[in-house]
């Protein structure tokens, strides 16, 4: 009963006539003008729907001080991860740009509006006109978009280009590519099958892993998440399997796997995904799932159908501890020739030691 009639209230307000099922059910109103007028903020790169009003530079810094640079840092320029607001500066076609106000919103419209709807958060729409004036004033300076001595205003509003106003283009696909898709499709004699032969990942259309997204990485490798990861090896190395000791050595000499390990291999086991799970719930698809790998007896997945070269291996005694999981996923077909593993191998060495560090926080 309690979601509905507040959906209701909120389409009715929305409205300024009373809709048809409105009168039909009785239920909802016309919105009041002022009701409508707190909906109806919306501000136009050209400066249309902007409330009169102005803030200097140097009224912003303070005013920034104040309610702002406890998350976004005293001179826009960010605090650990809360959002950069300045900076960034010719970095839109690196591999890890900076996006903030200054390189990539295109105008400076979308700052003013989402400031004064959204900021500060947790306190949105408590600034006065003015002070959103004065605040984006001194966003423009953290960028060195205007001098100190600037004053915005809804009249010098107009004057401010953006750096990346250019680097938004209109989306011409309805014009220029809706007629290819919508040919008439075929519903006859169609092809008759459809088989997929390949795996994005498997091909390795992925781009590889770079610095700036290991840098990325390092930042993660702090969030909580993945503290569980380690609390997880913690588990493992205080009660290894008692039955299988060659696993007992491979998990202490994995026991607390650097995290920034433990982050790259979680980004590198994309390419295994397509074929395997691991964690909690963890089901055979076309590869066995690996939770316990590291250790694990090889083949040891009962309902999993492995081919028989991996078979044989088994049988030989291999054990996937690190050293044989770094020969095989360095090169599977040849360290198993005729495995059906469709992979083709790392190739950088720091490759391997990332995943094995990653599968190594599945325990069984
Ligand atoms: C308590 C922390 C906090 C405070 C205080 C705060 N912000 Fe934010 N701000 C955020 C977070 C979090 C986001 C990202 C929100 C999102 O992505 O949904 C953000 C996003 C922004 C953005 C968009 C950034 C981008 O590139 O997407 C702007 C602009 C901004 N804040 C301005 C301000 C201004 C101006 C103030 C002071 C009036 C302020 N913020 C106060 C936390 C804060
Ligand atoms: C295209 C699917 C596919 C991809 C991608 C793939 N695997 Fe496999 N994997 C398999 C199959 C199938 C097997 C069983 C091989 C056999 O029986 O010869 C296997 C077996 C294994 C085994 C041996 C398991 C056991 O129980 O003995 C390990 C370890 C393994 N894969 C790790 C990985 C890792 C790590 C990756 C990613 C880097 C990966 N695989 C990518 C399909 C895949």
């Amino acid at each position: 009963m309690s979601k509905f009639p507040k959906l209701v209230l909120m389409a009715a307000l929305a409205m300024a006539t009373v809709p048809v099922w409105a009168e039909t059910y009785g239920i909802g109103r016309p919105a009041l003008p002022e009701e409508i007028a707190a909906w109806d903020l919306d501000v136009h790169p050209d400066g249309t729907g902007l409330p009169p009003g102005s803030g200097s530079v140097e009224d912003g810094e303070a005013l920034f001080a104040d309610y702002c640079a406890i998350c976004h840092g005293d001179f826009a320029e960010g605090v650990d991860n809360w959002p950069k607001l300045a900076g960034g500066d010719g970095t839109l076609a690196d591999e890890d740009p900076l996006k903030t106000v200054g390189s990539y919103w295109p105008y400076l419209s979308t700052t003013w509006d989402y400031v004064h709807r959204s900021m500060p958060f947790g306190n949105a729409q408590t600034l006065t006109d003015d002070e959103v004036y004065a605040i984006v004033a001194y966003i423009l300076y953290s960028n060195y978009l205007v001098d100190e001595d600037f004053v915005l205003s809804n009249e010098s509003f107009a004057e401010i280009e953006l750096p990346n106003a250019d680097g938004f283009i209109i989306d011409d696909r309805a014009a220029t590519e809706y007629a290819q898709w919508t040919g008439e499709p075929c519903m006859s004699d169609c092809k008759e099958n459809v088989e997929i032969t390949m795996r994005a990942l498997v091909l390795d259309v992925t781009p590889e892993e770079t610095k700036a997204r290991k840098v990325k990485q390092l930042v993660n490798a702090t969030n909580p998440r993945n503290a569980t990861a380690q609390d997880k090896v913690a588990v493992v190395v205080e009660a290894p399997a008692e039955d299988e000791p060659a696993a007992e050595e491979a998990t202490a000499e994995l026991a607390m796997p650097d995290p920034e390990m433990v982050a790259a291999g979680e980004k590198l086991f994309k390419k295994c995904k397509a074929c395997h799970q691991v964690g909690d719930g963890a089901k055979n698809r076309s590869g066995p799932q690996l939770n316990g790998i590291v250790g694990r007896a090889a083949g040891a997945v009962e309902d999993f159908k492995y081919s028989k070269p991996l078979k044989a291996k088994a049988e030989e005694g291999l054990v996937w501890d690190a050293e044989a999981l770094s020969a095989f996923l360095a090169k599977p077909k040849t360290y198993i020739k005729g495995t059906k593993m469709s992979f083709a191998g790392f190739k950088k060495e720091g490759d391997l030691e990332a995943i094995i560090a990653y599968l190594s926080t599945f325990p069984d």
